[in-house]
Protein backbone atom coordinates (compact mmCIF):
# COMPACT_ATOMS: atom_id res chain seq x y z
CA UNK A 1 0.00 0.00 0.00
CA UNK A 2 1.62 3.06 -1.48
CA UNK A 3 0.15 6.29 -0.27
CA UNK A 4 1.18 10.07 0.55
CA UNK A 5 2.72 10.85 3.67
CA UNK A 6 0.07 12.06 5.80
CA UNK A 7 1.71 14.23 9.29
CA UNK A 8 -1.30 13.41 11.60
CA UNK A 9 -0.87 9.73 11.31
CA UNK A 10 2.71 9.08 9.90
CA UNK A 11 4.67 11.30 12.50
CA UNK A 12 5.34 8.45 14.40
CA UNK A 13 5.94 6.00 12.08
CA UNK A 14 7.99 8.51 9.91
CA UNK A 15 10.26 9.11 13.07
CA UNK A 16 10.86 5.72 13.77
CA UNK A 17 11.75 4.91 10.43
CA UNK A 18 14.59 7.43 10.68
CA UNK A 19 15.47 6.70 14.51
CA UNK A 20 15.77 2.94 12.93
CA UNK A 21 18.23 4.14 10.27
CA UNK A 22 20.37 6.23 12.82
CA UNK A 23 19.00 9.75 10.92
CA UNK A 24 17.82 11.19 14.44
CA UNK A 25 21.13 10.81 15.58
CA UNK A 26 22.65 14.29 15.63
CA UNK A 27 18.89 16.28 15.43
CA UNK A 28 15.87 16.76 17.47
CA UNK A 29 12.81 14.88 15.70
CA UNK A 30 11.03 18.66 15.12
CA UNK A 31 13.68 19.44 12.48
CA UNK A 32 12.83 16.05 10.73
CA UNK A 33 9.26 17.23 10.33
CA UNK A 34 9.79 20.24 9.25
CA UNK A 35 12.19 18.87 6.50
CA UNK A 36 9.41 16.40 6.07
CA UNK A 37 6.87 19.17 5.96
CA UNK A 38 8.67 21.00 3.97
CA UNK A 39 8.39 19.05 0.59
CA UNK A 40 6.66 15.86 -0.48
CA UNK A 41 6.50 12.47 1.04
CA UNK A 42 5.31 9.27 0.46
CA UNK A 43 5.16 5.96 2.47
CA UNK A 44 4.54 2.66 1.77
CA UNK A 45 2.49 0.64 4.70
CA UNK A 46 3.19 -2.65 6.05
CA UNK A 47 0.86 -4.30 8.40
CA UNK A 48 -1.04 -1.08 8.53
CA UNK A 49 1.83 0.84 9.48
CA UNK A 50 4.01 3.10 7.17
CA UNK A 51 7.57 1.44 7.33
CA UNK A 52 9.21 3.23 4.59
CA UNK A 53 9.17 6.89 4.06
CA UNK A 54 10.31 8.76 0.73
CA UNK A 55 11.08 12.73 0.42
CA UNK A 56 11.23 15.10 -2.55
CA UNK A 57 11.59 18.92 -2.55
CA UNK A 58 11.36 21.55 -5.33
CA UNK A 59 14.76 22.63 -7.05
CA UNK A 60 16.36 23.70 -9.87
CA UNK A 61 18.99 22.28 -12.36
CA UNK A 62 21.90 24.85 -14.26
CA UNK A 63 22.56 23.26 -17.60
CA UNK A 64 24.75 25.53 -19.33
CA UNK A 65 22.62 29.02 -18.24
CA UNK A 66 19.74 27.15 -18.72
CA UNK A 67 17.12 25.97 -15.78
CA UNK A 68 15.58 23.36 -15.12
CA UNK A 69 13.06 22.00 -12.67
CA UNK A 70 14.28 19.44 -10.62
CA UNK A 71 12.59 17.48 -8.54
CA UNK A 72 14.93 16.75 -5.91
CA UNK A 73 15.20 13.00 -3.88
CA UNK A 74 15.78 14.48 -0.15
CA UNK A 75 15.43 11.00 1.44
CA UNK A 76 14.31 6.96 0.83
CA UNK A 77 14.61 4.87 4.24
CA UNK A 78 13.12 1.73 4.88
CA UNK A 79 12.62 0.60 8.72
CA UNK A 80 14.43 -2.21 10.56
CA UNK A 81 11.38 -4.73 9.81
CA UNK A 82 10.29 -3.29 5.91
CA UNK A 83 13.89 -4.09 4.75
CA UNK A 84 14.06 -6.50 1.07
CA UNK A 85 10.57 -6.69 0.67
CA UNK A 86 10.71 -4.28 -2.70
CA UNK A 87 9.27 -1.13 -0.40
CA UNK A 88 11.53 1.30 -1.10
CA UNK A 89 12.12 0.53 -4.59
CA UNK A 90 8.36 0.54 -5.76
CA UNK A 91 7.66 3.81 -3.56
CA UNK A 92 10.80 5.84 -5.15
CA UNK A 93 9.32 4.72 -8.38
CA UNK A 94 5.65 6.21 -7.31
CA UNK A 95 7.63 9.22 -6.27
CA UNK A 96 9.37 9.67 -9.42
CA UNK A 97 6.10 9.32 -11.45
CA UNK A 98 4.61 11.97 -9.15
CA UNK A 99 7.33 14.59 -9.58
CA UNK A 100 7.49 13.64 -13.70
CA UNK A 101 3.45 14.38 -13.55
CA UNK A 102 4.25 17.38 -11.65
CA UNK A 103 6.18 19.00 -13.97
CA UNK A 104 9.78 18.04 -12.83
CA UNK A 105 12.54 17.33 -15.71
CA UNK A 106 15.14 15.99 -13.77
CA UNK A 107 15.54 13.48 -10.93
CA UNK A 108 18.65 13.60 -8.72
CA UNK A 109 19.77 11.99 -5.49
CA UNK A 110 21.98 11.05 -3.15
CA UNK A 111 22.96 7.87 -3.07
CA UNK A 112 24.47 4.98 -0.53
CA UNK A 113 25.79 3.04 -2.89
CA UNK A 114 26.57 2.24 -6.25
CA UNK A 115 24.13 0.12 -8.24
CA UNK A 116 20.67 0.31 -6.16
CA UNK A 117 19.43 3.63 -8.09
CA UNK A 118 20.07 2.21 -11.35
CA UNK A 119 17.51 -0.01 -10.94
CA UNK A 120 15.02 2.92 -11.44
CA UNK A 121 16.80 4.61 -14.24
CA UNK A 122 19.23 6.46 -12.32
CA UNK A 123 23.02 6.80 -13.51
CA UNK A 124 26.20 8.64 -11.40
CA UNK A 125 27.23 11.73 -12.04
CA UNK A 126 31.05 13.22 -11.85
CA UNK A 127 33.18 12.63 -9.47
CA UNK A 128 33.90 15.13 -6.66
CA UNK A 129 37.30 16.17 -5.53
CA UNK A 130 37.69 16.69 -1.52
CA UNK A 131 40.66 18.20 -0.01
CA UNK A 132 42.28 17.55 3.17
CA UNK A 133 45.19 20.12 3.90
CA UNK A 134 46.95 22.31 6.75
CA UNK A 135 45.37 25.80 6.34
CA UNK A 136 48.52 27.28 7.39
CA UNK A 137 49.67 25.58 3.42
CA UNK A 138 47.18 28.00 2.07
CA UNK A 139 49.22 30.02 -0.22
CA UNK A 140 46.55 32.92 -0.48
CA UNK A 141 47.63 36.68 -1.22
CA UNK A 142 44.70 38.70 -0.39
CA UNK A 143 43.71 39.16 3.11
CA UNK A 144 40.42 39.80 4.58
CA UNK A 145 38.50 41.87 6.80
CA UNK A 146 37.05 40.36 10.08
CA UNK A 147 34.19 38.36 9.21
CA UNK A 148 30.94 38.24 11.26
CA UNK A 149 29.91 35.15 12.98
CA UNK A 150 27.34 33.24 11.25
CA UNK A 151 24.95 30.63 13.16
CA UNK A 152 22.15 28.10 13.15
CA UNK A 153 19.38 31.41 13.85
CA UNK A 154 21.22 33.42 10.31
CA UNK A 155 19.70 29.92 8.40
CA UNK A 156 17.71 31.90 6.31
CA UNK A 157 20.41 34.20 5.50
CA UNK A 158 22.31 31.45 4.43
CA UNK A 159 19.79 29.88 2.22
CA UNK A 160 19.31 33.24 0.42
CA UNK A 161 22.91 33.46 0.10
CA UNK A 162 22.98 30.11 -1.20
CA UNK A 163 20.50 30.56 -3.88
CA UNK A 164 22.45 33.22 -5.39
CA UNK A 165 25.60 32.33 -5.27
CA UNK A 166 27.96 31.73 -8.26
CA UNK A 167 26.64 28.92 -10.06
CA UNK A 168 27.64 26.72 -13.20
CA UNK A 169 27.07 23.30 -15.60
CA UNK A 170 25.75 20.92 -13.11
CA UNK A 171 24.58 23.30 -10.03
CA UNK A 172 21.77 22.59 -8.19
CA UNK A 173 19.52 24.74 -5.60
CA UNK A 174 17.10 23.17 -3.61
CA UNK A 175 14.40 25.85 -2.79
CA UNK A 176 12.79 25.74 0.16
CA UNK A 177 14.89 26.91 3.40
CA UNK A 178 14.46 23.89 5.39
CA UNK A 179 16.74 22.14 2.74
CA UNK A 180 19.24 24.40 4.70
CA UNK A 181 18.59 24.43 7.76
CA UNK A 182 18.43 20.75 7.94
CA UNK A 183 22.42 20.77 7.20
CA UNK A 184 23.12 23.05 9.35
CA UNK A 185 22.03 21.57 12.73
CA UNK A 186 23.45 18.65 13.89
CA UNK A 187 26.55 18.80 16.05
CA UNK A 188 26.35 22.03 18.70
CA UNK A 189 30.01 23.24 17.32
CA UNK A 190 28.80 23.65 13.97
CA UNK A 191 29.58 27.30 13.02
CA UNK A 192 29.93 29.92 10.19
CA UNK A 193 31.76 32.90 9.22
CA UNK A 194 31.01 35.20 6.26
CA UNK A 195 29.86 38.37 5.37
CA UNK A 196 27.32 40.81 4.45
CA UNK A 197 26.21 43.70 2.24
CA UNK A 198 24.67 46.90 3.86
CA UNK A 199 21.06 45.85 4.25
CA UNK A 200 21.81 42.69 6.09
CA UNK A 201 21.70 39.86 3.18
CA UNK A 202 24.63 37.73 3.41
CA UNK A 203 27.20 37.42 0.22
CA UNK A 204 29.71 34.98 1.14
CA UNK A 205 30.12 32.58 4.02
CA UNK A 206 31.77 29.32 5.61
CA UNK A 207 29.79 26.69 7.19
CA UNK A 208 31.94 24.84 9.49
CA UNK A 209 31.38 21.20 10.74
CA UNK A 210 34.62 20.61 13.31
CA UNK A 211 35.76 16.99 13.83
CA UNK A 212 37.86 18.57 16.88
CA UNK A 213 37.27 21.83 17.89
CA UNK A 214 40.75 22.73 19.43
CA UNK A 215 42.61 21.05 16.70
CA UNK A 216 40.40 19.86 13.62
CA UNK A 217 40.15 18.52 11.15
CA UNK A 218 37.08 21.57 9.99
CA UNK A 219 34.88 20.21 7.52
CA UNK A 220 33.66 22.96 5.23
CA UNK A 221 30.33 21.54 4.58
CA UNK A 222 29.44 24.56 2.23
CA UNK A 223 31.40 27.35 0.48
CA UNK A 224 29.41 30.17 -0.52
CA UNK A 225 30.48 33.05 -2.84
CA UNK A 226 29.27 35.42 -5.76
CA UNK A 227 32.33 36.25 -7.31
CA UNK A 228 36.13 34.79 -7.10
CA UNK A 229 37.47 37.71 -5.13
CA UNK A 230 34.90 36.68 -1.90
CA UNK A 231 35.81 32.81 -2.63
CA UNK A 232 39.49 33.89 -1.75
CA UNK A 233 38.35 35.61 0.79
CA UNK A 234 37.05 32.75 2.06
CA UNK A 235 40.66 30.81 2.10
CA UNK A 236 41.88 33.97 3.51
CA UNK A 237 39.54 33.14 6.66
CA UNK A 238 40.37 29.45 6.49
CA UNK A 239 43.90 30.18 6.30
CA UNK A 240 43.93 32.47 9.89
CA UNK A 241 42.92 29.62 11.34
CA UNK A 242 45.60 27.51 11.06
CA UNK A 243 47.78 28.89 13.60
CA UNK A 244 45.65 26.44 15.82
CA UNK A 245 43.58 24.32 13.37
CA UNK A 246 45.48 21.42 11.52
CA UNK A 247 43.42 20.47 9.40
CA UNK A 248 40.43 21.55 6.62
CA UNK A 249 38.34 19.06 5.00
CA UNK A 250 36.54 20.88 1.79
CA UNK A 251 35.23 20.29 -1.87
CA UNK A 252 37.01 21.87 -4.61
CA UNK A 253 34.43 24.86 -5.93
CA UNK A 254 34.02 24.48 -9.86
CA UNK A 255 36.47 25.98 -11.97
CA UNK A 256 39.09 26.54 -8.87
CA UNK A 257 42.22 23.92 -9.29
CA UNK A 258 42.23 24.12 -5.27
CA UNK A 259 46.13 22.30 -5.39
CA UNK A 260 47.36 25.37 -7.01
CA UNK A 261 46.54 27.18 -3.16
CA UNK A 262 48.55 24.47 -1.40
CA UNK A 263 52.33 25.15 -0.62
CA UNK A 264 54.10 21.41 -1.46
CA UNK A 265 51.20 19.31 -2.00
CA UNK A 266 53.57 16.63 -2.97
CA UNK A 267 55.46 16.63 -0.17
CA UNK A 268 52.81 17.43 2.44
CA UNK A 269 51.05 14.16 1.29
CA UNK A 270 54.33 12.33 1.52
CA UNK A 271 55.10 13.40 4.96
CA UNK A 272 51.92 13.40 6.21
CA UNK A 273 50.29 9.56 5.46
CA UNK A 274 48.68 8.17 8.09
CA UNK A 275 48.39 10.84 10.32
CA UNK A 276 44.77 12.12 11.28
CA UNK A 277 45.84 15.49 9.95
CA UNK A 278 46.73 14.09 6.27
CA UNK A 279 47.29 16.27 3.30
CA UNK A 280 45.15 14.18 1.06
CA UNK A 281 42.83 13.95 -1.95
CA UNK A 282 39.55 11.82 -2.18
CA UNK A 283 37.54 11.66 -5.37
CA UNK A 284 34.29 9.89 -5.36
CA UNK A 285 30.86 10.13 -7.33
CA UNK A 286 27.66 10.23 -4.86
CA UNK A 287 24.62 11.66 -7.03
CA UNK A 288 23.00 10.25 -9.35
CA UNK A 289 20.66 11.16 -11.47
CA UNK A 290 17.50 10.66 -14.70
CA UNK A 291 15.87 12.73 -16.84
CA UNK A 292 11.79 12.59 -16.36
CA UNK A 293 10.72 14.68 -19.17
CA UNK A 294 13.05 13.99 -22.05
CA UNK A 295 11.56 16.81 -24.66
CA UNK A 296 11.93 19.27 -21.82
CA UNK A 297 15.32 18.71 -21.64
CA UNK A 298 16.05 18.78 -24.78
CA UNK A 299 14.16 21.71 -25.24
CA UNK A 300 16.49 23.54 -22.76
CA UNK A 301 19.87 22.19 -24.44
CA UNK A 302 21.92 23.87 -26.64
CA UNK A 303 24.93 22.92 -28.17
CA UNK A 304 27.84 23.81 -29.62
CA UNK A 305 27.98 21.39 -32.66
CA UNK A 306 26.44 21.21 -36.27
CA UNK A 307 22.94 20.40 -36.36
CA UNK A 308 22.64 15.84 -36.38
CA UNK A 309 19.52 13.95 -35.68
CA UNK A 310 19.45 10.07 -34.70
CA UNK A 311 17.18 7.36 -33.82
CA UNK A 312 16.84 6.89 -30.10
CA UNK A 313 15.95 3.44 -28.89
CA UNK A 314 15.42 4.23 -24.74
CA UNK A 315 15.15 1.44 -21.92
CA UNK A 316 14.15 2.79 -18.73
CA UNK A 317 14.14 -0.14 -15.84
CA UNK A 318 11.47 2.22 -13.79
CA UNK A 319 8.36 0.47 -15.45
CA UNK A 320 8.91 -2.51 -13.72
CA UNK A 321 8.64 -1.04 -10.33
CA UNK A 322 4.98 0.77 -11.62
CA UNK A 323 1.79 -0.16 -11.32
CA UNK A 324 -0.46 0.46 -14.80
CA UNK A 325 -2.54 3.56 -13.25
CA UNK A 326 0.83 5.60 -12.75
CA UNK A 327 0.24 8.84 -15.81
CA UNK A 328 3.85 8.69 -15.66
CA UNK A 329 5.44 5.37 -17.16
CA UNK A 330 9.19 6.00 -17.81
CA UNK A 331 10.55 6.81 -20.85
CA UNK A 332 11.33 3.60 -22.75
CA UNK A 333 10.67 4.13 -26.28
CA UNK A 334 11.72 4.99 -29.69
CA UNK A 335 12.76 8.58 -30.30
CA UNK A 336 14.05 10.78 -32.71
CA UNK A 337 16.35 13.33 -31.17
CA UNK A 338 17.73 16.47 -32.93
CA UNK A 339 20.97 17.98 -31.66
CA UNK A 340 22.72 21.19 -32.65
CA UNK A 341 22.09 24.89 -31.28
CA UNK A 342 18.44 23.95 -30.88
CA UNK A 343 17.80 20.37 -29.80
CA UNK A 344 14.22 18.79 -29.94
CA UNK A 345 13.17 15.14 -29.25
CA UNK A 346 9.85 13.14 -30.65
CA UNK A 347 8.32 9.82 -30.74
CA UNK A 348 9.03 7.08 -33.53
CA UNK A 349 11.94 6.46 -35.55
CA UNK A 350 13.29 6.98 -39.12
CA UNK A 351 14.82 4.22 -41.02
CA UNK A 352 17.73 6.69 -42.62
CA UNK A 353 18.90 7.66 -39.44
CA UNK A 354 21.67 5.88 -37.25
CA UNK A 355 20.41 4.71 -33.79
CA UNK A 356 21.30 5.21 -30.53
CA UNK A 357 20.80 2.56 -27.66
CA UNK A 358 20.50 3.50 -24.21
CA UNK A 359 19.36 3.46 -20.76
CA UNK A 360 18.08 6.49 -19.54
CA UNK A 361 20.56 6.39 -16.73
CA UNK A 362 23.50 6.21 -19.48
CA UNK A 363 21.86 8.96 -21.95
CA UNK A 364 21.35 11.10 -18.95
CA UNK A 365 24.92 10.79 -17.98
CA UNK A 366 25.89 11.31 -21.80
CA UNK A 367 23.47 14.46 -21.91
CA UNK A 368 24.94 15.98 -18.54
CA UNK A 369 28.59 15.28 -19.50
CA UNK A 370 29.50 13.17 -16.94
CA UNK A 371 31.57 11.28 -19.67
CA UNK A 372 31.86 11.11 -22.86
CA UNK A 373 29.44 8.79 -25.01
CA UNK A 374 31.95 6.77 -26.33
CA UNK A 375 33.83 5.89 -22.98
CA UNK A 376 29.50 5.46 -21.52
CA UNK A 377 29.78 2.49 -23.73
CA UNK A 378 32.55 0.68 -22.37
CA UNK A 379 31.12 0.42 -18.61
CA UNK A 380 27.20 1.83 -19.09
CA UNK A 381 24.18 0.82 -20.76
CA UNK A 382 25.17 2.71 -24.15
CA UNK A 383 25.87 1.89 -27.74
CA UNK A 384 25.50 3.15 -31.63
CA UNK A 385 27.42 3.39 -34.70
CA UNK A 386 30.88 4.78 -34.85
CA UNK A 387 30.19 7.89 -36.80
CA UNK A 388 27.58 8.75 -34.32
CA UNK A 389 29.23 7.98 -31.39
CA UNK A 390 32.11 10.66 -32.65
CA UNK A 391 29.39 13.39 -33.54
CA UNK A 392 27.92 12.71 -29.53
CA UNK A 393 31.28 13.01 -28.17
CA UNK A 394 32.37 16.11 -30.01
CA UNK A 395 28.16 17.44 -29.05
CA UNK A 396 28.85 17.06 -25.41
CA UNK A 397 32.33 18.65 -24.52
CA UNK A 398 30.25 20.26 -21.92
CA UNK A 399 32.41 21.50 -18.16
CA UNK A 400 32.62 18.69 -15.38
CA UNK A 401 28.92 18.92 -13.81
CA UNK A 402 28.80 19.68 -10.29
CA UNK A 403 26.01 20.32 -7.97
CA UNK A 404 27.31 22.16 -4.92
CA UNK A 405 24.71 21.07 -2.58
CA UNK A 406 24.08 18.51 -0.32
CA UNK A 407 21.61 16.59 0.20
C1 LIG B 1 18.43 1.73 1.08
C2 LIG B 1 17.09 1.27 1.65
C3 LIG B 1 16.12 2.41 1.57
C4 LIG B 1 16.59 0.08 0.83
O1 LIG B 1 15.33 -0.26 1.35
P1 LIG B 1 14.55 -1.62 1.00
O2 LIG B 1 13.10 -1.34 1.17
O3 LIG B 1 15.16 -2.74 1.75
O4 LIG B 1 14.92 -1.80 -0.55
P2 LIG B 1 14.20 -2.74 -1.61
O5 LIG B 1 13.51 -3.88 -0.92
O6 LIG B 1 13.41 -1.92 -2.54
O7 LIG B 1 15.45 -3.24 -2.41
C5 LIG B 1 16.31 -4.21 -1.87
C6 LIG B 1 16.98 -4.89 -3.04
O8 LIG B 1 17.97 -4.02 -3.57
C7 LIG B 1 19.17 -4.72 -3.70
N1 LIG B 1 20.31 -3.84 -3.55
C8 LIG B 1 20.75 -3.25 -2.42
N2 LIG B 1 21.84 -2.54 -2.68
C9 LIG B 1 22.08 -2.68 -3.99
C10 LIG B 1 23.08 -2.18 -4.85
N3 LIG B 1 24.06 -1.41 -4.39
N4 LIG B 1 23.03 -2.52 -6.16
C11 LIG B 1 22.05 -3.30 -6.63
N5 LIG B 1 21.07 -3.81 -5.86
C12 LIG B 1 21.10 -3.50 -4.56
C13 LIG B 1 19.13 -5.72 -2.56
O9 LIG B 1 20.02 -6.78 -2.78
C14 LIG B 1 17.69 -6.16 -2.62
O10 LIG B 1 17.51 -7.09 -3.66
P3 LIG B 1 16.71 -8.46 -3.40
O11 LIG B 1 15.36 -8.02 -2.90
O12 LIG B 1 16.71 -9.09 -4.75
O13 LIG B 1 17.51 -9.14 -2.36
C15 LIG B 1 17.29 0.79 3.12
O14 LIG B 1 18.34 -0.14 3.19
C16 LIG B 1 17.57 1.92 4.09
O15 LIG B 1 16.64 2.56 4.59
N6 LIG B 1 18.86 2.18 4.39
C17 LIG B 1 19.25 3.24 5.35
C18 LIG B 1 18.95 4.63 4.83
C19 LIG B 1 19.64 4.91 3.53
O16 LIG B 1 20.85 4.77 3.38
N7 LIG B 1 18.85 5.33 2.53
C20 LIG B 1 19.32 5.66 1.21
C21 LIG B 1 19.67 7.08 1.14
S1 LIG B 1 20.23 7.45 -0.50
Amino acid sequence: MIRPYDKDRDRGAGRRIWTECGWLDDIEPELMDAYVDCGRAWVAELNGSAECLCLAGDGDFQYMGNWLSLGAITGVTTSHIGRKQGLAGRLLAHALASEASDGKTLSMLGMFEQGYYDRLGFGSGAYHLIWEFDPSDLNVKSRHPAPERITQSDFQAVHDARLKRMRSHGNVNLLHSENTRHNMFGSKDRFGLGYRDTEGNITHCLWINPKDMESGPYRVLWTVFETYDQFLQLLSILKSLGDQINSVIMEEPAGIQLQDFLKQPLKRMEVSKGSKFKTTIHTLAYYQSRILNLEDALAQTQLDCKEFHFNLSLTDPVTSFLQDESEWNGLQGEYVVSLGSKCRVETGSLGALPTLEASVGAFTRMWMGVRPASGLAVSDNISGPPDLMKNLDRAFRLPVPYPDWDF
